[in-house]
């Protein structure tokens, strides 16, 4: 029986055309698939050797049965992706149900998943089965070949091995302070009682710290150059060169890639000059630490490498963050009960002194209202990866490069996981205790062996300035809070900027 579950266009509303039949199998190309060309044959027979082990595997079988999805062209699909992500998603799940596929520019089909079940099953396989690099080779465009982003296999591991210390524990207690004054400063500029995006604040705010904090860079005039330059790489027309592959063509400094091309071989200059002190001075920031590390264990990065780093820390680092906390913070904002407890806990446990790694274990509601905020909101919507050989997954039966989005924002919002979902209620998460299973319904910061390597950065770092900002600011709504998204660049942040207006505590 097919399924007659109404299909969605591509701006995401409901149209009545019948969705693909899960019954009806399309098989793609008609050719027997075997093994495809590259793929080791040795892997080949350890996966149907891991046949009878449950989890995702390669599957070399010559059925093809994708989940249902939109029959619109693939260049709709990709425009409603671009500029109605949350209103195309919502409708996929409501017409195919939790796992359903999108057909993006250049023919890729993006195959979503939702239940945890599935989204383990993605983040725990073989990551030589499941690559995230070849899935993000559009970044690589943007961040350089050796962005760990953008690397698969053992150069993947190897960067990682040497980014993952600069991040970690005590090392991110060391940049409490810096956070903190940065706050400060930013507070004691931000407009007094006119409205102002919270959102542009807080993403000047979080560059500054990644400046800062991962390129050791201080000075007023650097910091200002960067910016400018950040905000033109960052545009809505540089997310849609990301998308939409025949608008990347250079003709001149006055088209968009040829524009896109100019900003970023300035924003290189600065970098390679960021490269070139550390490694002449050292110092306590994560790109000293970075070649610190890398000279240690013998492996030193060359100064492209590094260059690629710096981007992709940059990139994935600081408007993720200032998305995080904008939301927060509007959230907070439309929920003035929660607003008072957070405070008046900012208050107790920390009193008028700088709030420093020591305070943040008693924060514990402004622990749980990140949290929430992370899950109705995610400034991540996906995860990708890239299948390297066909494999079985939800019952259909996907050819090679297929891309597996676990889909953050619909699991986060899956009433069997979080009841009433679209409430903002952080006591779900005073007190509990997330189990393994939990995991794959709570992962704004993706899973397995890609997941975020700046997770205990970036939460440190909203915590802080949160408790920086409630502490000394009384920040009013000067808008409604609508609860809508719009899309920038990869991230979804709140719509129309989250208007605010600003009073000494
Ligand atoms: C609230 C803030 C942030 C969010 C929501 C976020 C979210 C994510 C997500 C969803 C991924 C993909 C994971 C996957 O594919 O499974 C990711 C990867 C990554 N993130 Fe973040 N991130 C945040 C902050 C940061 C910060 C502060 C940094 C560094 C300064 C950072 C650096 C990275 C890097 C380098 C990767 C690639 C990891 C890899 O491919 O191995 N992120 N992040």
């Amino acid at each position: 029986m097919g399924d007659r579950r109404p299909a969605v266009d591509a701006g995401g509303s409901v149209c009545s055309a019948a969705a693909p039949s899960r019954t009806t199998p399309r098989v793609l190309g008609g050719r027997a698939r075997g093994p495809p060309a590259g793929v080791d044959p040795v892997r080949s027979l350890e996966a149907a050797r891991a046949a009878s082990r449950p989890g995702l595997r390669a599957a070399y079988t010559p059925r093809v049965v994708l989940p249902p999805g939109p029959s619109s062209s693939a260049l709709l699909q990709t425009l409603a992706w671009v500029r109605r992500p949350v209103r195309l998603m919502r409708a996929c799940r409501a017409a195919y149900g939790p796992t359903f596929r999108l057909r993006f520019a250049g023919g890729r089909d993006f195959v979503f998943v939702t239940r945890p079940e599935h989204v383990k099953e993605v983040f725990t396989a073989d990551p030589g089965l499941v690559l995230a690099g070849r899935a993000n080779a559009a970044f690589a465009r943007f961040m350089g070949p050796h962005s760990l982003f953008a690397l698969d296999g053992e150069a993947h591991r190897r960067h990682r091995r040497l980014l993952v210390p600069p991040f970690h524990g005590e090392r991110m207690r060391a940049y409490g302070p810096l956070l903190v004054a940065l706050t400060r400063r930013h507070l004691a500029r931000w407009p007094r009682g006119r409205p102002f995006s919270l959102t542009a604040a807080l993403q000047a705010l979080t560059l500054d710290a990644i400046f800062e904090a991962v390129f050791g860079v201080t000075d007023a005039r650097t910091m200002a150059r960067l910016t400018g330059l950040v905000a033109r790489l960052t545009s809505r027309a540089s997310a849609l060169l990301a998308f939409v592959p025949f608008l990347r063509l250079d003709l001149g400094p006055w088209s968009p890639w040829g524009r896109f091309v100019r900003c970023r071989a300035e924003l290189d200059a600065i970098l390679f000059e960021a490269i070139a002190r550390a490694r002449r001075a050292g110092g306590e920031d994560i790109l000293a630490k970075l070649i610190e590390e890398s000279v240690r264990r013998g492996e030193p990065l060359g100064d492209d490498e590094l260059r690629d780093e710096l981007l992709t820390l940059l990139g994935a680092g600081h408007e993720t963050t200032a998305t995080g906390l904008a939301w927060t913070l509007s959230r907070l904002l439309a929920a003035p009960a929660a607003l008072e407890r957070a405070r008046a806990e900012v208050q107790e446990v920390v009193g008028q002194a700088d709030p420093s790694a020591e305070h943040l274990p008693r924060l514990t509601f402004l622990d749980a209202v990140v949290q929430e905020a992370l899950r109705l909101d995610p400034p991540v919507p996906i995860a990708v990866r890239q299948l390297a050989a066909p494999a079985r997954l939800a019952g259909y039966d996907l050819p090679a490069d297929t891309r597996l989005a676990p889909c953050i924002w619909l699991a986060q919002r899956d009433p069997e996981a979080f009841p009433d979902p679209d409430a903002f209620r952080p006591e779900r998460f005073l007190g509990a205790r997330r189990g393994p299973a939990a995991a794959f319904t709570w992962f704004p910061f993706g899973g397995g062996a890609r997941v975020c390597i700046g997770m205990a950065f970036a939460l440190f770092e909203m915590k802080l300035i949160l408790a920086t900002l409630l502490q000394a600011a009384r920040l009013r709504p000067a808008a409604a809070f609508s609860g809508r998204a719009e899309r920038h660049a990869i991230v979804l942040t709140p719509a129309g900027g989250a208007p605010v207006t600003l009073e000494d505590a």
